[in-house]
């Protein structure tokens, strides 16, 4: 018996997302891209950590995530996984890893639990990608859905904007919602939509949602960690808000370094041997 206080927290599990919507407590995730965020990430006890393919802008520094790679996504998602003990790991399926079959779809998420041992993947798309979600259900790997603002369809979608605004594209979103969760889904994450339209779609689940940009009424939320950490500063979407402003900090304490080294106090005696 662990002392009390001193026990380690519970390894999230598959079953655990139903288990919070249930119990009307918040799914809480959030984006890494490497080992040392992953430690933090899992010290601060997130339910989830999605390896997103948003690291093609925030790490890779690419202007979108179209050319991310497969190998891109499996190298970083390797790196993240040494660094989690409890959290629950999702690999995101980057473009073109899945559009053109099945079998590609199905080759591709397995290797993200093959090689970076993760427990679920994540796919962007609605109605139009069913077909493979359920092949790769039907290989024992579970997908987590996204839609609303889908990154990876920025050409269709003429560039990041709110979804679902007219009664039309709400209906389609709602569709597109039930028809994953259909398909096998554990659950969806819903970017950038209007929040009347994120609550009735939860209505209509009953697996969870997770919002991002979509408003309160979800069973969790996920943010790009480095938009919450201010350690991007290219864009940053409306429905983000910075808790920390890490980049400033690293500035001013490599500038400290800068002049420390330049008037000869760094390395005091203290840092040598
Ligand atoms: O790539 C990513 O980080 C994502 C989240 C924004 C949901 O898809």
């Amino acid at each position: 018996m662990s002392e009390k206080g001193n026990e380690m927290p519970e390894k999230f599990s598959i079953l655990d997302f139903a288990k919070k919507k249930q119990n009307n407590e918040k799914i809480i995730m959030l984006t890494a891209t490497d080992y040392s965020f992953a430690v933090l990430l899992d010290k601060s006890g997130v339910d989830a950590v999605l390896v997103g393919d948003s690291l093609g802008m925030v790490s890779l520094g690419y202007d979108n995530t179209i050319p991310v790679t497969m190998d891109e996504m499996i190298h970083h998602a390797k790196a993240v996984r040494r660094g989690i003990k409890n959290a629950f790991l999702i690999g995101d399926m980057p473009f073109m890893s899945y559009e053109a079959s099945d079998e590609d779809a199905v080759k591709n998420a397995g290797r993200f639990l093959k090689e970076a041992y993760c427990g679920a993947v994540k796919l962007e798309g609605g109605i139009e990608i069913i077909s493979r979600v359920k092949a790769i259900k039907e290989a024992g790997i579970p997908v987590l859905g996204h839609i609303g603002l889908t990154p990876q369809r920025i050409s269709n979608i003429g560039g990041y904007k709110v979804q679902g605004r007219l009664p039309k594209d709400a209906e389609k979103l709602e569709n597109d919602a039930k028809a994953l969760e259909d398909a096998g889904c554990f659950a969806i994450i819903i970017e950038c939509v209007p929040s009347d339209v994120t609550a009735k779609i939860k209505k209509s689940l009953k697996i969870p949602l997770i919002g991002i940009g979509a408003g309160q009424d979800t069973d969790g939320q996920i943010l790009v960690l480095h938009d919450l950490i201010g350690l991007y500063d290219r864009f940053t979407p409306k429905f983000v808000k910075k808790y920390a402003t890490l980049g400033d900090e690293i500035i001013k304490a490599v500038l400290t370094f800068k002049e420390e080294v330049e008037k000869g106090l760094f390395p005091s005696e203290g840092n040598s041997f």
